[in-house]
């Protein structure tokens, strides 16, 4: 089959290249997938350059998610379950840029029909965090305010929608002014960008002085300290990325006599303390959320395999459009 190969950790555009390898085939309670698509996450890129919390063997293919139809199953009920069905593929492993994909039975989660192939696509990893962030880490209140960074970002989006829909009020930071009217048109309450001035003072000036109770930060570096210092005493920052690169300095005594917490959220982690039910549940409010366009992700161009180095340049670039797709078809 043809997959996109990295052998070397490095610049993704230039250490992956499309090639010929071995097709898979499933073991005992695993499946295989015909990949239609797969998004290219900033997860995905993060593996590819070294800087992913978990790191595979060389060679590798990346890829976390995506959508494919189950064409041969391993022993086991479970995949006798899903075989020719079309499944969210969910790869902890990476591996979905490739024509075929072989993963454990019960992360091929059967998708309804009228999901179409692209949200289908990226229909696991920024829906199931923005879920997890919102409504169980941080549990936001109605009518409080949720603060967060990169609000332009695919998950960004979807806090936002996600705001208007449980009744929660956004304030969005992203690092380019051109990007405030497109948010506030999505329903952001107030959008304010990094380059206007200090984070915490525009904070403070829309909040009335306090500050905010809840954030959530991607960034890290200058944006994730803004962030910190924009929390009134008590209130928490979930940090859920690293998209600068860099760290947070922390004046320890907001943490100390200021009662104000940082804490890690991480996916894998997350949903290895779910239940089955409630991962199931999961499942079916992330499919109700996509139909209603509020857990539904922003689509940009699509690439074959043998374009995978125009994929992951085009997916890096500041300001591009949409998730990127990766077609292996
Ligand atoms: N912890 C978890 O389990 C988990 C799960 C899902 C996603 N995530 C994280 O969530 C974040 C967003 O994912 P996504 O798929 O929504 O990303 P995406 O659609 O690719 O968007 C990336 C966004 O980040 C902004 N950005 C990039 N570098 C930045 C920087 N140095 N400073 C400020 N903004 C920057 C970009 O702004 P411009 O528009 O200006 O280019 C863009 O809006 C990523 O960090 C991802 O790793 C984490």
């Amino acid at each position: 089959m043809k997959a996109a190969v990295f052998d070397a950790f490095g610049e993704p555009s230039h250490v992956l290249k499309a090639r010929d390898v071995p097709t898979p085939t499933p073991g005992p309670g695993q499946v295989r997938a015909r990949m239609i698509a797969s998004p290219v996450n900033p997860s995905d890129l993060l593996v590819v350059q070294g800087l992913y919390g978990v790191l595979p063997t060389l060679p590798s293919i990346p890829g976390f998610e995506g959508v494919g139809v189950v064409d041969q199953v391993g022993p086991g009920l479970l995949g006798r379950l899903v075989k020719g069905k079309r499944v969210a593929v969910i790869n902890s492993a990476g591996g979905n840029w490739a024509e075929y994909a072989v993963i454990p039975a019960r992360q091929a989660r059967p998708i309804p029909d009228d999901i179409p192939d692209e949200q289908a696509a990226a229909f696991f990893v920024n829906p199931a965090t923005v879920l997890a962030l919102a409504r169980h880490v941080l549990r936001v209140p109605k009518g409080a305010w949720l603060l967060q960074g990169a609000a332009g970002s695919t998950l960004g989006r979807m806090i936002i929608k996600l705001g208007r829909h449980d009744g929660f009020k956004t304030l969005n930071v992203v690092r380019r002014a051109e990007a405030v009217p497109e948010l506030k048109a999505l329903g952001g309450d107030a959008v304010i960008a990094s380059s206007d001035g200090p984070i915490e003072d525009q904070v403070r000036a829309i909040t009335g002085g306090a500050g905010v109770r809840y954030a959530i930060d991607p960034v890290g570096g200058a944006t994730g300290m803004g962030l910190f210092r924009s929390l009134d005493e008590g209130g928490r920052l979930v940090l859920y990325g690293t998209l600068s690169g860099e760290p947070i300095p922390v004046d320890p005594r907001l943490v100390i006599s200021g009662r104000r917490t940082i804490k890690g959220f991480w996916l894998g982690h997350w949903m290895r303390e779910r239940s089955i039910p409630a991962s199931l549940l999961l499942f079916r409010e992330i499919a109700s959320l996509i139909r209603q366009n509020v857990l539904s992700s922003e689509i940009g161009r699509s690439y074959r395999l043998d374009q995978i180095q125009a994929a992951v340049h085009e997916a890096g670039e500041v300001g591009h459009k949409g998730k990127i797709l990766v077609r292996p078809g």
